[in-house]
């Protein structure tokens, strides 16, 4: 088939890349001529493990193709996906307007039937404003237009796996012909008829769900399932806050609970609490929008509170340890916003520097990935060549980002390097025991 990505950040990169693989001619549009330009030269603005191989060779192979010019884009394809950015407003609404501009363009450049889809992240009752703004700005008497909604539930670092061995598809339509396009569009993956780029397993599990239905729901089902995973993370923190207050260990009580299959173990580490450009925005644009539809979503609004102030208690456990924590070195492990992502947007750890920083704490940090990115947001950030310089001199470490790097690193040689041996595990990645007996003075989540 014929497809056009418009947006080309995380999920229209990925979801370009993976249609092309599984043996569609993709072209991907953004109007950010550098971002262009670098995916032309055959490189990628961000990192997603497996994304650069996969680009490079459907590129190579010609099925995958990129452009500024949204009436090339759009010309042959049949399906466009909507990928663009719904960045939070002030007041948490999703900002739509990059939506709305789109499908304006669309709705002027089209000339024949087009299968609008929506994939970012967008509050419900959008695929209703698309359809309105396509009859409007419809600029040929033979265009016609249907909407869908398809949303994305990509992890960031596993987004290729995501896509592939998906757990669900969703969409949402109101016309069988929308319908049977998405069908035919997503095939090969769930009859698994492709040659998996990643493992070999795909042929043996069992089939993926297609579930169809009207666009309204398809929306709230995104949102509803960002909120729910958000809210087991908040739910599993304050458990944490109560192991601390009675002497009891979070991570035993998740396993427990997470035996239960009802409940399941995942989104059930407690820590520094969730970032990321997906859960913090979502949740406020859920709030946003249920109230804008008169329902009142206090839940949710007590998600998002119970994570803010995870920051605020880390920071009083590094006080309860080090007094006054003006002039003080504290080392930091991982910036991004959780492993194997550069991605710092929200990020707990990078919020965490932040706070340090501002309370006259020398911050050396190291990360994997994320450093030049932390770097930007962060110009104060002293940012170390690897984890045993930021741990050098330090009066405390945390592990605010759990990159699996950090827990095979020699500790005897941490201990020595600092001035200090304050351990704060900000993601329980380190057994406690252990640490303890090496002679750190270790602070858990929930520990
Ligand atoms: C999330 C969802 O998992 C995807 O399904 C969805 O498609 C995506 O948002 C999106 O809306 O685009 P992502 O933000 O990449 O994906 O990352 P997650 O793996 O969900 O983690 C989010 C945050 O929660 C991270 O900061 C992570 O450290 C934190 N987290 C996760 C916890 O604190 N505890 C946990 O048990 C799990």
């Amino acid at each position: 088939m014929e497809i056009c990505i418009v947006g080309t950040g995380y999920v229209g990169l990925v979801t370009g890349a993976c249609l092309a693989e599984i043996g569609h001619r993709v072209v991907c549009v953004d109007d950010d001529r550098e971002k262009i330009a670098i995916l032309n030269q055959g490189e990628l603005p961000i990192f997603e493990p497996g994304l650069d191989g996969l680009v490079t060779r459907n590129r190579q192979e010609g099925r995958l193709s990129f452009t500024t010019d949204l009436k090339e884009g759009i010309g042959a394809a049949t399906v466009i996906f909507i990928c663009v950015g719904t960045p939070p407003l002030e007041d948490g609404d999703a900002d739509l307007s990059a939506v709305e501009q789109v499908v304006r363009r669309i709705g002027e450049l089209s000339s024949a039937y087009k299968l609008v889809v929506e994939k970012s992240t967008v509050p419900v009752q959008t695929g209703m404003w698309i359809e309105k703004t396509l009859k409007v700005y419809k600029g040929d008497q033979d265009a016609r237009f249907d909407v869908a909604s398809n949303p994305e539930f990509l992890r960031e670092g596993s987004a290729i796996e995501d896509f592939l061995h998906p757990d669900r598809i969703v969409v949402g339509v109101e016309h069988s012909l929308a319908e049977r396009l998405l069908r035919e569009l997503y095939e090969p993956i769930l009859n698994r008829a492709f040659t998996c780029p990643i493992h070999r397993r795909c042929g043996e599990a069992g089939p993926i769900p297609f579930l169809v239905t009207d666009i309204k729901s398809a929306e709230l089902i995104k949102h509803a399932s960002n909120s729910f995973l958000a809210t087991k993370i908040s739910f599993i923190n304050s458990v944490a806050d109560l192991c601390e207050l009675v002497g009891a260990d979070v991570e035993l009580v998740a396993k427990g609970m997470g035996l239960d299959r009802r409940i399941g173990r995942a989104f059930l580490n407690a820590g520094l609490g969730f970032g990321g450009f997906c859960f913090p925005k979502d949740l406020q644009a859920f709030v946003k929008i249920a109230e804008k539809c008169g329902y009142d979503f206090r839940l949710l609004q007590e998600v998002d509170r119970i994570n803010q102030s995870r920051i605020s208690q880390a920071i009083r456990k590094l006080k309860d340890q080090l007094w006054i924590l003006k002039d003080k070195v504290i080392g930091i492990w991982g910036l991004a916003f959780k492993p194997d992502t550069d991605d710092v947007r929200y990020s707990p750890a990078l919020e965490l520097s932040k706070r340090l920083l501002a309370e006259g704490v020398a911050v050396k940090a190291y990360d994997p990935k994320a450093m030049e990115k932390a770097r930007r947001q962060l110009p104060s950030l002293v940012c170390c060549r690897d984890p045993y310089e930021a741990a050098s001199g330090a009066d405390a470490l945390v592990v605010a980002t759990e990159w699996k790097e950090f827990a095979g690193l020699d500790l005897t040689r941490v201990k020595t390097l600092m001035r200090r041996p304050v351990l704060l595990d900000g993601r329980n990645l380190f057994d406690r025991q252990k640490i303890k007996a090496m002679g750190f003075e270790y602070l858990g989540m929930g520990r």
